[in-house]
């Protein structure tokens, strides 16, 4: 039975006045189990006629089939497999992957065929044992002879089962005692069952094969028979089919060790090409973390304006250079205002500066007139004493509590002044609580305050119903911005004219977050560039990286790894290089926020875990989207034209 069959081949090398006809209408039929020699001088299409055969080239015309298939109408994934289950190649340069062991480079075909790990390396040391090898599995082809080296890959040509041996030159690069020990091994495989095909330009050798043909110019010009020595297969070649699955799986897991192989052993040129991923990933992270601590300082602060509170102001606006005159808020408005049933409370507030005395010392102040709500709105807390009661407001009581500061440069020998009197505008005052120092960022350490009733600074001090706001503390349920339009209205109405202005701190709150939430995204957007420009790096890597390894793509196809396989492989490297940055990267901004928060009271860098699982997955994404291109490149490659590269 034929296993081998070509009809009418022809085979072109190049185009216009450079094309050459190398192979002319071949007929040739190879029969199962039969040890074939081609021989012929150099140039005469023998290595061309090799790999038309085992399916590493394709023929310009012409029929071929093997077992009666044909051929050429096969995929490439279908042409890898045939070369991955039928052939095995022994070539004149051993063809090995120099970074693997001699058990890893015999075991590679049975990766892509999906043979468990475990029983395909135990194959591969029964296979290197029975070719003497079995003292050098874990040494790499540069720790092997030429002979050895030979031996390891006639080692990987049966892995699969080898059904077809191909061996183009297997002596020409050995001296003549090796190269006899490979021709005993190579008449072994053929009394074994294996169909052999030789390629030599060696009559010596060839004569050792039971047929041979001769080629000149690419055409057979003798086709001798010397024995018809067929040897049935002792047992058919092992057939390791595989599922599917196994196949990826294990296809992956080669790719992934030969990812991390690839980024070892050039660690430098890996860092720097990380250094892009690194550098953007570290900015997008730190300059999130940055503007969250940012947000969250002006959000301190605004809350330490009270929290669901609307201050109503005489005047137009900030701006306006008569609100400090105008007097159009009374405090009739706020009692209206207190009446109605979306506000919790509103009061007065009255600010009145002036001289405070105390003992022989006199000191310029400022003294609020506020209602006894206004600590817990403002979220002022007491140090010392208590703050003045509902009562005490009502009967404009003489009391007052002062902050820290006010303690301090007033009581300054005595850290618990409750109970004593303090002489203001003249008027006395007794000290029922100290607040707790204020560490608010806005609030200025030196300036002193202090509190008394409104009612207390409008008629004892004042003595005007004068007031300067009114502080609205809106009901719980109630939306600030609703509350804030229907008083306006309201107040409106009640005044015949809008003199006046409202602070919702919610709605600076709201326009805060909304602000910083934008700049953020800005400066992320910049950083995010550094983040392309290191995806390119990476792509420019690994086109290098492609190129430089353009002969290991090629042996793998020969062996019977499909496209996807080697796209797969130069993929996992990319993605691999781009986590591995994101990673270091996302390190590094943890430590810059570290070194920060460590040196800067405070104000701390507040990193979000979303910020940090978005930067990993941008490095991801980098990965695929700048690793495919070079990947894909490599996968397309001829496998021809790939082992030819150096
Ligand atoms: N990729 C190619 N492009 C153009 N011409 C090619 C290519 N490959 C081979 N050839 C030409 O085809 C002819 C046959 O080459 P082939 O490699 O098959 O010779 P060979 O018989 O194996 O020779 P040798 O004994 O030196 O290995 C040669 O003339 C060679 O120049
Ligand atoms: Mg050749």
């Amino acid at each position: 039975m034929n296993i081998i069959e070509l009809k009418q081949i022809n085979k072109f090398y190049g185009e216009g006045n450079n094309r050459v006809h190398v192979l002319k209408n071949v007929d040739l039929a190879i029969e199962k189990g039969d040890f074939v020699a081609i021989i012929g001088q150099s140039g005469s299409g023998k290595s061309t006629m090799m790999n038309i055969i085992g399916c590493l080239d394709v023929p310009t015309s012409g029929s071929y089939k093997i077992n009666g298939v044909e051929v050429g109408k096969m995929d490439k994934d279908q042409l890898a497999e045939l070369r991955c289950k039928t052939f095995g190649f022994i070539f004149q340069r051993y063809n090995l992957l120099t970074n693997l062991k001699a058990v890893d480079n015999a075991a590679l075909p049975a990766v892509y065929m999906g043979m468990d790990a475990g029983i395909r390396n135990q194959r591969a040391a029964r296979l290197l044992k029975s070719l003497e090898l079995g003292d050098k599995l874990r040494n790499k082809p540069n720790e092997l002879s030429g002979g050895q080296q030979q031996r390891v890959s006639i080692a990987r040509a049966l892995m699969n089962g080898g059904e077809v041996i191909l061996a183009d030159e297997p002596t020409g690069a050995l001296d003549s005692k090796s190269g006899e020990r490979v021709m005993e091994i190579i008449k072994d495989l053929h009394k074994q069952g294996h169909t052999i095909i030789l390629v030599t330009h060696d009559s010596h050798i060839a004569a050792q094969a039971s047929r041979i043909i001769e080629i000149k110019d690419g055409e057979i010009v003798a086709d001798t028979r010397k024995s018809s020595e067929i040897y049935e297969a002792a047992k058919q070649p092992e057939q390791i089919t595989r599922s599917r699955i196994d196949a990826l799986k294990y296809s992956f897991l080669e790719s992934l060790g030969m990812s991390i192989y690839a980024i070892l052993s050039n660690k430098m040129r890996s860092l720097l090409t990380m250094l892009g991923i690194i550098i953007g990933i570290a900015s997008v992270v730190s300059v999130v973390a940055l503007g969250n601590a940012t947000q969250e300082k002006i959000m301190q602060q605004i809350n330490s304006m009270g929290t669901n509170t609307i201050d109503i102001m005489p005047g137009r606006g900030f701006g306006d250079r008569r609100s400090g005159r105008v007097k159009t808020l009374k405090v009739s408005d706020s009692e209206y205002l207190s009446k109605l049933s979306f506000i919790a409370n509103a009061t007065p507030n009255v600010t009145v500066s002036g001289n405070l005395v105390y003992g022989n010392n006199t000191l310029t102040a400022t003294l609020r007139g506020v209602g006894d709500e206004y600590f817990d709105v403002k979220g002022k807390d007491i140090a010392l004493g208590r703050i003045f009661s509902k009562n005490e407001v009502t009967n404009a009581a003489a009391v007052a509590v002062i902050d820290d500061n006010t303690r301090n440069e007033v009581f300054a020998n005595n850290p618990n002044p409750v109970g004593e009197i303090i002489i203001f505008n003249k008027k006395p005052l007794t000290v029922v609580g100290v607040t707790e120092k204020d560490n608010s960022p806005g609030m200025s350490s030196e300036s002193m305050n202090i509190w008394t009733p409104y009612t207390t600074a409008m008629y004892k001090i004042n003595g005007t119903n004068d007031i300067n706001s009114i502080t609205v503390r809106v009901s719980d349920n109630i939306n600030s911005q609703m509350a804030e339009k229907s008083i306006e209205s309201i107040l409106t109405a009640l005044h015949g004219k809008k003199d006046f202005f409202m602070i919702n701190t919610d709605s600076i709150k709201q326009t805060v977050e909304t602000t910083t939430n934008m700049m953020k995204l800005l400066i992320a957007g910049i950083a995010v560039i550094s983040l392309i420009v290191g995806g390119i790096g990476v792509m420019n890597i690994m086109l290098v990286s492609v190129t430089e390894r353009t002969r290991e793509i090629g042996i793998r196809m020969a062996i019977g790894a499909k496209q996807a396989d080697i796209l797969q492989q130069f993929l996992i490297e990319a993605i691999l290089i781009c986590i591995l940055g994101g990673f270091i990267g996302v390190m590094l901004s943890l430590f810059i926020g570290w070194a920060f928060n460590t040196f800067s009271e405070d104000f701390g860098m507040i990193f979000s875990t979303a910020s940090i699982i978005l930067a990993l997955g941008c490095s991801t994404a980098i990965g695929i989207i700048f690793g495919y291109m070079p990947a894909k490149n490599a996968s397309n490659l001829n496998p021809i034209d790939a082992l030819a590269s150096e």
